[in-house]
């Protein structure tokens, strides 16, 4: 065989190789860093390759959230890996939602375009958008009344630690609304997703949650929805609170929590920075 056909068969393999790490898998392989760096390079990209249509954006997530939601009159729900703010402005579109949405994401790009895409939305105040990793969530325990996380825990390095994190922040009674990768595009990613039926055992048996059921969703997602045991308390609504986020805030430096909204922590005096698209700096460095 010539040098020729060797070396154009190395060349094919490595690029095969690319493709399928970097492409296929999205950096999935390759650890959080180069999935982080993946999504900031499609940034301003991810909204024209999704193509989200709005009428099934609310019949499948603006609407059904507020349904299981609807004892609460200002329900407070995290959206963590927010992404460019789909979940958020499926809320904000719909006219009964007058909660507050936390977006939580460590892409900065695609938290930036985020922010952007917010610009237009009505109700865009009650959203805020914090930069930070989704394995340590830095709110206390039962904050929210609704967790969601769609699209993003396969491409997390444990994710079911991160389903640990969405567990423990809900509130008792709050719902939780995650999606699984199905069909090819689970079977492409070996030992990174888990069979629905699989993660429905799991959330009721080691997460303790209750009324595990999933829907159907998208050509390569279903969703699953589950409940924290308990009843939500509407005493509890958090509509007292000018700023949901600051307030709700575990301090880094001292762990305490609550942030003056223009967030230096209440017990130490720490500043957090903001972008100057409003984004909140948790992560720093
Ligand atoms: C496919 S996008 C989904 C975005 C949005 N949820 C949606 O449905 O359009 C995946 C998101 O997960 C985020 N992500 C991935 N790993 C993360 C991590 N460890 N912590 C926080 N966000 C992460 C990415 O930055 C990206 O914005």
């Amino acid at each position: 065989m010539s040098i020729w056909i060797i070396l154009a068969a190395l060349i094919i393999l490595i690029g095969a190789a690319a493709w399928y790490l970097l492409i296929t898998t999205e950096g999935v392989y390759l650890g959080r860093r180069v999935v982080i760096f993946l999504y900031d390079l499609y940034a301003s990209r991810y909204d024209r390759i999704k193509r989200f249509e709005a009428v099934w954006e609310s019949e499948r997530l603006g609407q059904p959230l507020l349904q299981v939601l609807e004892e609460i009159d200002q329900p407070l729900i995290l959206d963590v890996a927010v992404g460019t703010a789909r979940l958020p402005i499926a809320l904000l579109r719909e006219n009964a939602f007058r909660g507050y949405v936390i977006g939580l994401d460590f892409s900065r790009k695609m938290l930036a375009q985020a922010a952007h895409n917010l610009t237009s939305e009505r109700g865009a105040q009650r959203v805020a958008l914090i930069h930070q990793t989704a394995e340590a969530l830095p709110f206390p325990d039962e904050t929210f009344d609704g967790v969601t996380c769609l699209e993003a825990l396969e491409f997390m390095p444990r994710p079911l630690q991160v389903v640990g994190e969405l567990v423990r922040v809900l509130r008792p009674g709050g719902v939780l609304l995650i999606s699984n990768r199905k069909g090819t595009g689970a079977r492409l990613m070996p030992g990174k997703t888990l069979s629905t039926e699989r993660l429905l055992t799991l959330l009721e048996h080691d997460f303790g949650l209750s009324d595990v059921r999933k829907a159907i969703w998208q050509v390569d997602y279903e969703q699953v929805w589950a409940f924290k045991p308990g009843l939500l308390d509407p005493a509890l609504d958090i509509a007292p609170a000018a700023a949901p986020l600051a307030e709700r805030l575990v301090c880094p430096r001292c762990g305490k929590v609550g942030f003056t909204p223009s967030y230096a922590c209440r017990a130490c005096g720490g500043t957090l920075p903001t972008g100057t698209d409003g984004v909140v700096e948790y992560h720093q460095g």
